[in-house]
């Protein structure tokens, strides 16, 4: 994502259950720029049972967040990839204030210019609903929601017919937490990037192709 000739990176911020992925996955197909996911990135771990996903998995049962370092290491090799040369959507990173100080440092290094980020707010009453009804495609990644963006075919996914699964963190118990290490751990970010003058608010309680639409008419006027 070039702007004015100077490669950018896109954050997408805001609580669980705010449209980050459904967004970010929209804005990263256009902009032809890789969509990093690092909640992705940890469940391919957990799936695949590295090192990583074993000290990942207890910690994203309960709902809490992965220490900075673990998550900052994680993040410098895949920016590091080709295919991010130009610029890249982040989804979940940064969480905490020394992520988002690492992100900052790691982006100069790179030669990248100041993120910019998209904070998508959400009343908090919308998101267990939001997040109880997800699926997500097992193949491709896609994001449903049996209420309010339901496959065609139930348990499949329309573009290419994968299994539909639920995360194991979308009970209500754990979302419960989740929520509650946004409010302790990730919402001071937004006080620190408007600081850098480098932050929109972007209004997630519109259905999700009208938060896209709101998305990408604010990016092509940054
Ligand atoms: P992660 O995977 O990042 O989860 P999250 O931040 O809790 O966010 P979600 O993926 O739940 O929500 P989203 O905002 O992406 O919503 P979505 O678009 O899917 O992290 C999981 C765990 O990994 C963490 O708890 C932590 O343990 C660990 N982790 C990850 N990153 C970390 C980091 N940087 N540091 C430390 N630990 C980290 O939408 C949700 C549902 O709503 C979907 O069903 C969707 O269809 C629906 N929906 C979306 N938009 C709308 C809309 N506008 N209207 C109606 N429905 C909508």
């Amino acid at each position: 994502m070039a702007s004015g000739g100077v490669k950018r990176a896109l954050i997408f911020l805001g609580p669980p259950g705010a449209g980050k992925g459904t967004q970010a996955m929209q804005v990263a197909r256009v902009q032809g720029v890789p969509h990093l996911s690092t909640g992705d990135m940890f469940r391919d771990h957990v799936g695949r049972g590295s090192e990583l996903g074993l000290r990942a998995k207890p910690i994203m049962e309960r709902g809490e967040l992965v220490p900075d370092e673990i998550v900052l290491g994680m993040v410098e090799e895949r920016v590091a990839r080709p295919d991010c040369a130009n610029g890249f959507v982040l989804d979940g990173f940064p969480r905490t204030i020394p992520q988002a100080q690492g992100l900052d440092a790691l982006l100069g290094r790179r030669g990248f210019g100041k993120a910019l980020v998209l904070h998508i707010a959400v009343e908090y009453e919308k998101l267990l609903r939001r997040l109880t009804g997800r699926r997500t495609c097992a193949t491709c990644g896609e994001i449903y929601n049996i209420y309010a963006r339901a496959p065609k075919v139930e348990g499949k996914c329309d573009k290419d017919g994968g299994e539909l699964t639920q995360r194991k963190d979308d009970r209500e118990e754990v979302i419960r937490e989740r929520i509650a290490a946004y409010d302790r751990q990730t919402k001071p970010l937004i006080e620190y990037y408007r600081a850098q003058s480098g932050l929109v608010d972007i209004d997630g309680a519109a259905d999700a192709d009208a938060v896209t639409r709101e998305v990408l008419v604010t990016l092509a006027r940054l």
